[in-house]
């Protein structure tokens, strides 16, 4: 083998072993970035199931999307506009994806995606809805874990520290990040156990990656939230400390001047003024 040939072959070879170690890199960030919400299929989950989605749109408006979908929303972008209603409002979370990054997960995609013959009808969220009836004891250690009344078993804060809801018997938590009154609702079991299980939230990420919540404890959490969800409408919404301080300041109010005079109803019946003034009259005359 002369020295030209070798050459050659491992030209070839480097050719081929980037090739692979690109797809392999689509595939990992695929596996450790989406995976929680999205599968290759046409099968939904959190988000739409992304098979073909290659020639849904054009590979710039991809790249735009996954990095700051909101962005393209907020926009006004028809398209973008269209998939996040149809997915009640579910937030996508940003992604801070370098330019050859995102064409690998483009070219996975693409690469994995079924023949368009082979696409079965899409799925629907309903089909794959198993039915959950938490106990109230789940509910309660739910909402207790919820709150931070009990420990998470691998410590990390509790999710009030974050997330406000309506829910009498809890007092308003951080408005740093959404309510989640109506998450059940829009994300269900499934959805949940992604967001708890797979961090897709990269301050979410932080708190618990290296404290995972345990499955009992995501089962528990999600019976709270379920419970939150359909319960919203009976709850008087008194939780927040504004709308407490308020109305415990106006009570505070009308009982202190219910109470002053009480204490004050002996005491000067005219201004001190006027007996000054009466007497210097006196002496006067
Ligand atoms: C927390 C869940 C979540 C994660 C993580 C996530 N997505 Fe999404 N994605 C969604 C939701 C929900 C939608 C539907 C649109 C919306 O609600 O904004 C969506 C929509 C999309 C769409 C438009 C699909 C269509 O059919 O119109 C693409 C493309 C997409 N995501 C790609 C990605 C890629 C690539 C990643 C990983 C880098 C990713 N997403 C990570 C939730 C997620
Ligand atoms: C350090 C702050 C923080 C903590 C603690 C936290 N979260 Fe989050 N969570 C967030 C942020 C930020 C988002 C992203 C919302 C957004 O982008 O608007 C989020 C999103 C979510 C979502 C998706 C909401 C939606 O409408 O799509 C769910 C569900 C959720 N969190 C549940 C929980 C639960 C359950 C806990 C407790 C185990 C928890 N979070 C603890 C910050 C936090």
């Amino acid at each position: 083998m002369d020295k030209n040939t070798s050459t050659s072959i491992l030209l070839v070879l480097f050719f081929f072993l980037s090739i692979l170690a690109q797809a392999q890199e689509g595939e990992s960030l695929f596996k450790s970035k989406c995976a929680t919400c999205h599968k290759t299929s046409n099968k939904r989950s959190i988000g739409p199931g992304l098979a073909n989605v290659h020639e849904k749109y054009t590979k710039e408006w991809f790249k735009n999307f996954v990095n700051s979908s909101q962005t393209l929303i907020k926009s006004g972008d028809a398209d973008a506009v269209k998939i996040f209603e149809e997915y009640n409002k579910v937030i996508m979370p940003d992604q801070a994806l370098s330019d050859a990054e995102l064409n690998a997960l483009f070219d996975y995609i693409k690469s994995v995606s079924p023949a368009k013959s082979e696409v079965a009808a899409t799925e629907t969220v309903e089909d794959k809805i198993t039915p959950f009836e938490p106990t109230k004891e789940e509910i309660l250690i739910g909402q207790n874990l919820f709150s931070g009344k009990k420990r998470f078993k691998n410590g990390g804060p509790s999710c009030i520290s974050c997330h406000d809801l309506r829910y009498d018997d809890i007092i308003a938590g951080g408005g740093l990040s959404v309510n989640l009154t109506d998450v059940y609702d829009r994300l269900k079991k499934e959805g949940l156990e992604g967001m708890i299980t797979g961090l897709p939230f990269p301050q979410m990420k932080i708190s618990y990656q290296n404290n995972q919540i345990t499955e009992e404890e995501t089962t528990q959490l999600i019976a709270f939230l379920k419970e939150v969800s359909e319960q919203r409408y009976y709850q008087l919404g008194l939780t927040s400390y504004k709308n407490v301080l308020l109305i415990c300041g106006i009570i505070g109010a009308i009982l202190l001047m219910g109470i002053f005079p009480l204490f004050w109803y002996k005491r000067k019946k005219e201004s001190v003024n006027k007996r000054i003034y009466e007497r210097q009259i006196k002496s006067h005359n």
